[in-house]
């Protein structure tokens, strides 16, 4: 290359590169291309509190070996600090694309600037990451959870005192819950039917939160209240602990995720419904679409959901409403709980028959 040639070809050099670096993340450019060994998908949760998160990861680490991708997992125990540097530190090591179940769904946001700065793309599982440039998000359909809980409530108790406990004001849909909950509450409220006494959110989705909730709300009110209204069966069961043993099994507790002790107390009678997510459709359909999104393919989705940036095109699954009557249909049908665990605390004379 002579003299006179050299800053021309600097200077293509330099668009080009220009150009690989404005590309967007899930665009036709995926880091791996198709037969270049092994997506490595970088997965980073918040927590594995709840027997919900500890499904997920296992389904992700059996997903990751069914379709031949190398995954790492790491879990930042509700702490936002850690969360961003665990996701750091999977960009250095080289992950091809991240999904993230983001405990603060606005702190997270830089979690997306970080890797699409390095043109790997993100999945925003089970809550939404707001105002970002997200590629992805998958989850159940959230609104829909919340307003299958107050129906069911409105169902069974049309008049009187209810309590609403919230989850983590951090994450998304415990704000989208609340919404659902109140779009199926409000006309009873105007109409004079219902009277919501209390509304408050269980920081960090704790079920001690709600015990202190509930019991408040109890003193309160006399110990007139006939429904609870709960986020997720953590606080579910929190708020019945709360509960006077008169009162055990006559007020209405709503909860999510199907969790086993959830399910048992349903059984029992203590608990009245939950909302049934299955995780291996949910963990499977992230796992897909973050092999897809590493190699540049397209991710077939039917909707998208507006995070306050963009709409957000959305993989959302259907959730199912879970109670006494359908126990055998759902959870032990699908083998997400053994019968034998669900009706542990119930007489063995009194167990359906399978
Ligand atoms: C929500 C999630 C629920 C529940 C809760 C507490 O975001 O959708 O399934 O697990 O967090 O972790």
């Amino acid at each position: 290359m002579n003299t006179r040639t050299r800053p021309i070809f600097l200077l293509l050099l330099a668009a080009l590169l220009l150009t690989a670096c404005v590309k967007g993340p899930g665009g036709d450019a995926g880091k791996r291309a198709k037969g270049t060994g092994p997506v490595r998908i970088g997965i980073s949760m918040d927590t594995l509190k709840e027997e919900r998160w500890q499904r997920d990861k296992a389904l992700f680490e059996q997903r990751c070996k069914e379709v031949g991708a190398e995954c790492e997992i790491q879990v930042a125990n509700g702490d936002d600090a850690v969360q961003t540097k665990q996701c750091d530190n999977l960009l250095t090591k080289g992950v091809d694309v991240l999904i993230v179940a983001p405990h603060n769904g606005q702190i997270a946001a830089s979690i997306v600037e970080a890797a699409h700065r390095q043109n790997v793309p993100v999945i925003s599982y089970d809550r939404l990451i707001r105002n970002s440039d997200v590629d992805l998000y998958v989850a159940h359909q959230v609104v829909k959870i919340g307003q299958m809980q107050a129906q069911y409530a409105l169902d069974h108790k049309p008049k009187g005192n209810y309590v609403l406990i919230g989850g983590s004001q951090t994450d998304n849909n415990a704000i989208l819950l609340v919404e659902g909950q109140m779009s199926v509450l409000q006309p009873a409220v105007d109409r004079g039917d219902i009277k919501i006494v209390t509304k408050q959110f269980a920081r960090e989705w704790l079920a001690s939160e709600a015990l202190r909730i509930t019991e408040d709300a109890l003193t309160k009110n006399n110990n007139d209240i006939q429904a609870i209204v709960a986020s997720n069966d953590g606080t579910a069961g929190g708020a019945i602990s709360a509960l006077p043993p008169q009162l055990v099994g006559k007020v209405l507790v709503t909860g999510q995720d199907a969790a086993l002790d959830a399910v048992q107390r349903i059984v029992q009678g203590s608990q009245t419904m939950t909302v049934y997510k299955p995780i291996q459709p949910l963990a499977f359909s992230a796992v897909d679409a973050a092999v897809k999104l590493a190699r540049g393919e397209k991710v077939e989705t039917k909707e998208t959901i507006n995070n306050g940036k963009k709409d957000v095109p959305s993989i959302l699954h259907l959730p199912q409403v879970l109670d006494k009557s359908n126990v055998m249909d759902t959870v032990i049908k699908d083998g997400y709980h053994k019968l034998e665990d669900v009706y542990k605390n119930v007489p063995k004379d009194q167990w359906p028959k399978q």
